[in-house]
């Protein structure tokens, strides 16, 4: 109910109308009809309950997360420890400002033309530098929201799939879309970031767009980081309500062909292609939502994609990211500093 008032708040927003109940259930979205569930952040067995059914959840409570130093900061990174006890293989969190980031990027790349803070963010996985070995569970904790836009959603990797082998298209042959989903989860193409047309040069990764983890239930998990020049369309598209607009390139991941001379070569850029549209297509249908402050949106970074809608206003928009990795994902990535901290140690030991 809570959640259906925000929605109305948020319409009557928008169109400046009074919110009779049609004009919030009207259009219903498909997958997470009303956005991730409210859990506490106590209800660990909710928590991984809803994340097993919707891979997404929003925790509630995080201000009332006793650490030593009170800050948001370190909320953030107490929480993988609070959601996932005994099951970390990360120890130090890698938790990241936002905020602060943006300030590096405003600093760091001046010679890009176009400015992306506060504009919409096209449907990506994170960690995706890491090539192969992307964190699978990121959150993000609100300390405090932008006065307006900023919402946020969430893209599941079995829709994705599910879209390409269902009947309801109508713009091509659903047998060969099926195909071409197959073909995903097994043909490897080149994942790497590389920029230009991405942010950064990220580890080398060639394997299938959708693979299934041999351990932990053949959890499904998905890449996808968008290119520097789909980010700007987005920026550029934002209707006045500085959502995202429609009128995007048509191909806007990073992926590539590992053989762009093979024989297939047409084939897998085809099936490139058509994953891509059916990413966007369940992007533009996904349920916008917003995480207030105090609250964190934790996502299961390999089945889901995320993105957001622009954001304006004075207020500060301040968000703490979390980046771990749990004993169901594929490993840390090379190079990572530390592991091991003081909440967890015990609980490892029982793993
Ligand atoms: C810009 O990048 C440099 C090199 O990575 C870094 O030392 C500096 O802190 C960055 N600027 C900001 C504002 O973060
Ligand atoms: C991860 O740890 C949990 C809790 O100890 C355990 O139930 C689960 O089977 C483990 N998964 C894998 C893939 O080892």
């Amino acid at each position: 109910m809570f959640q259906h008032m925000l929605v109305c708040k948020y319409v009557l927003f928008l169109q400046a109308l009074g919110c009779a109940d049609e004009s919030c259930t009207q259009d219903p979205p498909t997958g997470l009809q009303e956005g991730p569930k409210r859990i506490a952040i106590q209800e660990t067995a909710a928590i991984h309950a809803a994340l097993a059914a919707d891979g997404a959840v929003i925790l509630t409570g995080i201000s009332g997360v006793s650490v030593a130093d009170g800050t948001w900061e370190a909320k953030a990174a107490a929480l993988p420890s609070l959601t996932f006890p005994g099951r970390l293989v990360s120890k130090i969190p890698k938790v990241q400002g936002i905020h602060l980031e943006h300030a590096h990027l405003r600093q760091n790349l001046t010679s890009s033309p176009f400015d992306l803070v506060g504009k919409p963010l096209l449907p990506h996985t994170d960690g995706y530098i890491y090539g192969e070995f992307l964190p699978d569970y990121i959150a993000f904790v609100v300390e405090s929201q932008s006065d307006s836009g900023g919402q946020n959603y969430v893209v599941d990797g079995k829709r994705v799939l599910r879209r390409l082998c269902d009947g309801d298209r109508d713009d091509s042959d659903e047998s060969e879309t099926c195909a071409m989903a197959a073909m995903a989860q097994t043909l490897a193409v080149d994942q790497t970031e590389r920029s230009p047309p991405g942010f950064v040069n990220g580890q080398e990764f060639r394997g299938p767009l959708v693979q299934r983890q041999r351990h932990a239930m053949h959890r499904l998990r998905f890449h996808r980081q968008t290119s520097v020049l789909a980010c700007k369309d987005a920026a550029d598209t934002v209707d006045e309500n500085g959502r995202l607009g429609t009128d995007l390139r048509p191909y806007q991941s990073l992926w590539a062909l590992s053989e762009p001379e093979g024989h297939q070569a047409h084939k897998v850029q085809d099936m490139l292609k058509t994953v891509d549209a059916a990413v966007q297509q369940e992007a533009a249908q996904a349920y916008r939502f917003t995480v207030h402050e105090g609250e964190a949106l934790l996502i299961d970074n390999y089945r889901m994609l995320h993105g957001r809608e622009g954001y304006k206003g004075r207020t500060e928009r301040k968000l703490w990211r979390v980046w771990f990795w749990t004993n169901e994902s594929s490993g840390i990535p090379r190079g990572m500093p530390e592991l091991g901290s003081v909440l967890d140690a015990d609980e490892l030991n029982q793993i």
